[in-house]
């Protein structure tokens, strides 16, 4: 209510300046406040119904002058009879989406203060009043009233056909010809018309269907529609047409088929001919496409069964909006806390899982209702979800691996798609377990998508949608049933929008092939889903027993991955801990060269693949030594164990452990002994600008020098040249490094120490040793080695990024 005051007041502002105090100002607009409850918020539509909500600023643009018709309501949101009549008008756009481009709906609020001038200048006096503006209308009070218009959609539909059919010039654009046509016209059409499909539909004169095909199909290539009226004998004759309506695609040279729909009518009509090959809405690509993209997106096609549900889709929508959509969200707490706990103990209730992810779902909820605190951080939720305690058989798998929820391209389909189905799934599950609370999953699902969906405008409209209509629903049935109604609002409003993937068109659901007995008629050939039919259908389609396990990992694979990911984690925090004693361990021991933080983020800033290559390839050869040593630490797979990295390995392989010898190999050259001192003695920043240009410089001096060891290896030894031994231990001291940091240093400390027979080779060198040989002793080493392993988890990092960048310098450095 602040909000809608606040606008009220700015509103009205403006129209008062006669009134000189404020405190009259106030008076007035508390008044406002009172007796006209704000529009844009208090009108019957909303952005959602795919009506124009006119506004005195809007009006202009959308009245005047456009390309299309426009029929406009205007109506008092006070107005019993507004009230009643908006459910019809809503479900009129809804009906005549399509038609948008010849003739588009729109409504204003008379009772709504701001409106009024709006409301006056086109003379209304009584509402709802619906007046029909021309394409290129100027917008004058004179436009068309519809008089005693119909108060039901097909109606009000026909009327506005008929509005169309005597619209003067100039004809909207966009708007097909509506009358009927003849054999001349049929005779020439393909000589003057460009397209694969004629579709001819025979009726009476006094039906609307060919109109309305004609006009549903106003946004799709390839296919235009004709009405023919049974009068017209000689087409009647040759094509042998005893009833009507009914369609038949006519093609050059006489060729005709009669098209085929479970019911002559005009929404299985539209229906088929929107889905014949080779029409597509205008401005999409082919539907086709997907046959032969396979590639477009990075992940390989899965192909599927597009009438069939997988749980590889409803594990990856978990996997996202626990791990990834929630994330976001680094505390939960208040409405937001209620609401998860809730989305989790309905997920724990009724999804369909494998015994491995019920029991983590079962685990996580325990924890939360358990849990007493107003707040939970994101943080404690994803340790719930990677089930600490180790607990057997409960595991929730990682990652995404989408099958019929599969998108044309990387960013179509997916996620959303997921929680469409999920949702329909928990509805479904729902019923069948009996549950209490009709609207138990429901809200769950309202109360997630308003609070964590990601997607800010489709949780509005959802909520939106709520509001109407959620009170409807009375019994665990229609809670399915409304859920899949609101998807197919959802999917009409989203047709031909951006967001829909062209190889899985938004239609109403399920299709007449789906489910021919969902889809019935009135008798005055007006569609009618068959509830009763659509509930089995729903029940059966989204039954656990209907659902394919394709493509999933068994659950042996999931914990496996879990446990390695469990003992990763054990590694690491063991790792910090050794490391921690370490550092200590060599703040005592060590002198005063040792690499400083500055140099080594320096190092990073360069981009220095060279140094990842060859702490990889340190990995690669001792790694596995060092894990060994390591108490219970299983040695990672080695994926960069490749053949092209034999060589560096090979020869590193022949000293195996690194000893204090290597370590008194290094030398540093001239610079970096300047650098050295330099830091000592000066400010960091300064040192690490000498680093900075000095290690470039040698970088380019040095590779032309070390040809024989080879290109990586010569890049290797000269990092460490310039960082393993040049440490400068008091300023390091005088930081609180992070453990990343302190493993960095530690590992290149370690690098050096094997390279040293490398170093040795190159004799030129030998000077260097007596430079660096500086207080390290045996233990010092030791713990080298011990830290060397540890430090290989970030190394593999490193690794798969640097990896190309290495082949390609390698295979530079490689041509003479
Ligand atoms: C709550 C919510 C609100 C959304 N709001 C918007 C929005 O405002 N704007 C926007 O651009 N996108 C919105 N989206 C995304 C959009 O609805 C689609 O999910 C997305 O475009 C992917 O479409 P899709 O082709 O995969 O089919 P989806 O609509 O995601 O449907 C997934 C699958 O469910 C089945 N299905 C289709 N219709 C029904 C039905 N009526 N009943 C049961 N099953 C059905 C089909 O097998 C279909 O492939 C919303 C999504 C959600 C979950
Ligand atoms: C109306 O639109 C047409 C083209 O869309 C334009 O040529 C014409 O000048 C416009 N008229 C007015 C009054 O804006
Ligand atoms: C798939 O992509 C690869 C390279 O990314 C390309 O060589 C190949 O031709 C593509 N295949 C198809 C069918 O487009
Ligand atoms: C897809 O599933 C439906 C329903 O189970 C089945 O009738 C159809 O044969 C399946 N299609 C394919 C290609 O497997």
């Amino acid at each position: 209510m602040a909000r809608r005051c606040g606008r009220a007041t700015s509103r009205f502002t403006g129209e008062i300046q006669i009134y000189p105090r404020q405190a009259a100002t106030f008076a007035v607009w508390l008044c406002l406040c009172v007796v006209f409850p704000p529009v844009a918020e208090a009108g019957l539509y909303s952005t959602s119904d795919q009506v124009i909500l006119l506004t005195p600023d809007n009006v202009e643009s959308v009245l005047v002058n456009s390309t299309a018709a426009i029929v406009a309501e205007f109506y008092a949101s006070w107005c019993g009879h507004c009230v009643a009549f908006s459910p019809v008008y809503k479900s009129l756009a809804r009906d005549i989406k399509e038609w948008k481009p010849a003739v588009d709906l729109a409504a204003i609020d008379c009772a709504a203060e701001e409106n009024r001038k709006v409301c006056m200048r086109f003379g209304i006096t009584g509402y709802p009043t619906i007046k029909f503006f021309h394409a290129y209308s100027k917008g004058d009070s004179k436009e068309q009233t519809f008089k005693a218009f119909p108060r039901d959609v097909r109606g009000l539909r026909h009327k506005i056909i008929d509005k169309l059919e005597a619209h003067e010039d100039p004809w909207p654009p966009a708007c097909p010809p509506l009358e009927p046509t003849s054999q001349a016209e049929i005779d020439s059409f393909f000589e003057t018309n460009n397209v694969q499909h004629l579709a001819l539909i025979f009726e009476d004169a006094k039906s609307y269907v060919g109109r309305e095909v004609t006009l549903d199909l106003l946004q799709f290539e390839n296919v235009a529609v004709r009405r023919v009226l049974n009068t017209e004998e000689d087409l009647v004759t040759k094509l042998g047409v005893t009833e009507f309506p009914s369609c038949y695609l006519y093609y050059p040279g006489g060729n005709f088929t009669r098209l085929n729909v479970n019911v002559e009518a005009r929404t299985f009509f539209s229906y088929a001919l929107q889905r014949l090959p080779g029409v597509v809405r205008s401005g999409k690509p082919p539907p086709d496409s997907i046959n032969i993209h396979t590639n477009n997106t990075e992940e390989p096609w899965r192909p599927f069964n597009k009438s069939r549900l997988y749980m590889a889709d409803l594990e990856s929508t978990l996997h996202y909006s626990l791990r990834v959509e929630l994330a976001a969200h680094t505390v939960i707490k208040g409405d937001a806390l209620i609401s998860f706990k809730k989305y989790i103990s309905v997920l724990a209730k009724y999804f369909p899982g494998r015994p491995v992810v019920m029991n983590l779902l079962r685990s996580v909820n325990s924890h939360l209702q358990n849990q007493t605190g107003d707040e939970i951080s994101y943080e404690e939720l994803r340790e719930m979800l990677d089930n600490p305690a180790q607990s057997p058989d409960t595991a929730l798998p990682e990652g995404q691996r989408w099958v019929g929820c599969q998108g044309s391209k990387p960013y179509l389909r997916r996620y959303p798609c997921g929680v469409w189905t999920l949702f329909h799934v928990l509805t479904v599950q729902a019923k069948n377990a009996g549950g209490t609370d009709p609207k138990e999953v429901l809200t769950a699902m309202r109360n997630y998508v308003h609070n964590f969906f990601g997607c800010r405008p489709c949780a509005e409209h959802f909520e939106n949608m709520a509001r109407e209509s959620l009170v409807e629903v009375s019994s665990l049935s229609s809670a399915v049933l409304w859920l899949w109604s609101r998807h197919n609002r959802v999917n009409n409003r989203l047709a031909g929008a951006l967001s829909e993937d062209p190889s899985f068109p938004k239609i109403q659901w399920p299709s007449p092939e789906m489910c021919p007995a969902c889809h019935t008629v009135r008798e005055n050939g007006e569609h009618r889903w068959n509830d009763e039919q659509v509930l089995s259908f729903l029940m059966s389609y989204f039954s656990s027993k209907s659902i394919l396990t394709d493509y999933l990992d068994d659950e042996s694979q999931v914990l496996a991955k879990q446990r390695e990911k469990h003992e990763k984690q054990q590694a690491l925090e063991a790792q910090k801990c050794l490391e921690r004693k370490a550092r200590e361990a060599l703040d005592s021991m060590t002198n005063p060269s040792q690499p400083t933080v500055q140099e080594e983020e320096e190092e990073e800033e360069e981009g220095l693949q060279d140094e990842a290559v060859a702490d990889e390839e340190e990995e690669g050869g001792e790694g596995a030594a060092a894990a060994n040593e390591m108490d219970g630490n299983k040695s990672e797979p080695t994926p960069w164990s490749k053949p092209e990295l034999e060589v560096g390995r090979g020869r590193r392989q022949a000293h195996g452990r690194p000893s204090i010898v290597g370590m008194r190999m290094r030398e540093p050259q001239e610079d970096i002994v300047d650098l050295d001192s330099f830091v000592n003695q000066h400010y960091k920043a300064k040192a690490l600008r000498v680093a900075a240009s000095s290690r470039i410089k040698r970088r380019t001096l040095q590779r032309k020098e070390e040809q024989e060891p080879g290109p990586v290896f010569g890049l290797g030894m000269e990092l460490d040249a310039g960082l393993g031994m040049v440490g400068l231990q008091p300023i390091e001291a005088d930081f609180e490094l992070d453990v990343g940091q302190q493993r960095k240093r530690l590992q290149k400390r370690d690098l050096t120490g094997q390279y040293f027979v490398e170093e040795a080779e190159l004799s030129h060198r030998g000077r260097w040793m007596s430079v660096l040989s500086i207080g390290f002793s045996r233990l010092d080493i030791s713990l080298c080695v011990i830290l060397y392993f540890l430090s290989s988890m970030c190394l593999l990092a490193m690794y798969l990024f640097f990896k190309n960048r290495l082949r390609l310098r390698r295979a530079k450095v490689a041509l003479p």
